[in-house]
């Protein structure tokens, strides 16, 4: 047994020698080992593996003949079929966003044909309905846009200088009602006459992103703060915030595509999609920029963008 075999079914060092069902209890793996040594014939099995977590496995069983031996290869599928369920779970939530909207519509339309309301309930109470409705249809619709643009590589980025202060400043603009609404304290840490060398427009999603962030996960009277470092061979941008951390084990999954670490996070009434870090983490790498995270439950959270400054040394 290999140590990846040893690591996928905890099974320690020592333990070895063993007769198969001790060492990995499970009958359908016992099983396909025992057939393939009696029909002496490949076979094939997939699988849920319930040891610390549920794992899902594919098992592949060759007879080796001059031993009269099996050999078992152990094909790791959790990954995939954990991003498979996640995207499952996105569709039904991303088709419901979808509709609901289209169904007020609907049910507006028809109120007011048939002179069921007036044209005053309208604009009072469906307009202001509608148009969150609709701001989070955009929402999700552009964030799916962007993605699979940057998957397929159709994504031109067209870099110039940008002041990065009016950046921040800018998105800062965009959340304030949120900033307000939850009484957040920001802080800019950052000069002034600070340039980078970036595409103006994702920069923008880049930052929104995470600092929407913060101020989704943030409780009230929480604090948020945006800065840079300059360390000579590169700056750090970071954005940190004093609010619900990300648990350790959700940690590096938190970029992957249509990754939530649970959907009851917020108790904003806006929806989520798990796109955002992604989207993020794509635009940061095609920049050559990097991204890093470190949290701590129920203390705060920082992302810093690590951007390295160009040869002429003349991005700042
Ligand atoms: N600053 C933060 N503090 C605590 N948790 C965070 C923070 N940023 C991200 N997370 C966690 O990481 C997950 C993934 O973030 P991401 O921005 O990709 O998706 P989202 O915010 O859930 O949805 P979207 O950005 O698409 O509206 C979030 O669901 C959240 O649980
Ligand atoms: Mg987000």
């Amino acid at each position: 047994m290999n140590k990846k075999a040893s690591e996928i079914f905890d099974i320690p060092k020592k333990a070895r020698r063993k007769k198969l069902i001790e060492l990995i209890p499970d009958y359908e793996i016992d099983d396909v080992f025992r057939k393939t040594l009696e029909n002496q014939k490949y076979n094939k099995i997939s699988l849920n593996f319930w040891g610390n977590e549920r794992k899902f496995l594919e098992i592949e069983a060759y007879y080796l003949k001059e031993n009269n031996e099996v050999m078992l290869i152990i094909n790791d599928y959790t990954p995939i079929q954990k991003m498979e369920e996640n995207f499952k779970e996105f569709l039904g939530n991303a088709s419901h966003e979808l509709r609901t909207p289209l169904t007020s519509i609907q049910i507006l339309i028809d109120l007011f044909s048939e002179k069921k309301i007036t044209l005053e309930e309208i604009y009072s109470e469906f307009f202001p309905y509608l148009r969150r409705e609709i701001e989070r249809m955009s929402k999700l619709i552009s964030n799916l846009l962007n993605l699979s643009r940057l998957e397929a590589g159709v994504i031109e980025l067209q870099p110039k200088d940008v002041s990065l202060y009016e950046s921040v400043i800018n998105v800062l603009d965009r959340l304030s009602p949120h900033i307000s609404k939850k009484n957040l304290k920001v802080s800019i840490n950052l000069p002034e006459n600070i340039v980078i060398f970036a595409d103006p427009q994702y920069l923008d999603t880049i930052l929104f992103n995470l600092i929407e962030n913060a101020v989704k996960y943030t409780p009230s009277l929480g604090k948020i703060e945006v800065g840079v470092n300059d360390k000579n061979e590169y700056l750090v941008l970071w954005v940190q915030d004093t609010g619900i951390g990300i648990p350790e084990k959700d940690i590096d999954r938190i970029f992957d595509r249509f990754y939530r670490v649970s959907k009851s996070r917020t108790n904003e009434d806006g929806f989520s999609s798990g796109l955002g870090l992604s989207i993020v983490k794509k635009l940061v790498e095609r920049h050559g920029w990097s991204i890093k995270v470190e949290s701590k439950l129920g203390e705060g959270t920082k992302f810093e963008i690590i951007i390295p400054k160009r040869k002429e040394g003349n991005n700042i």
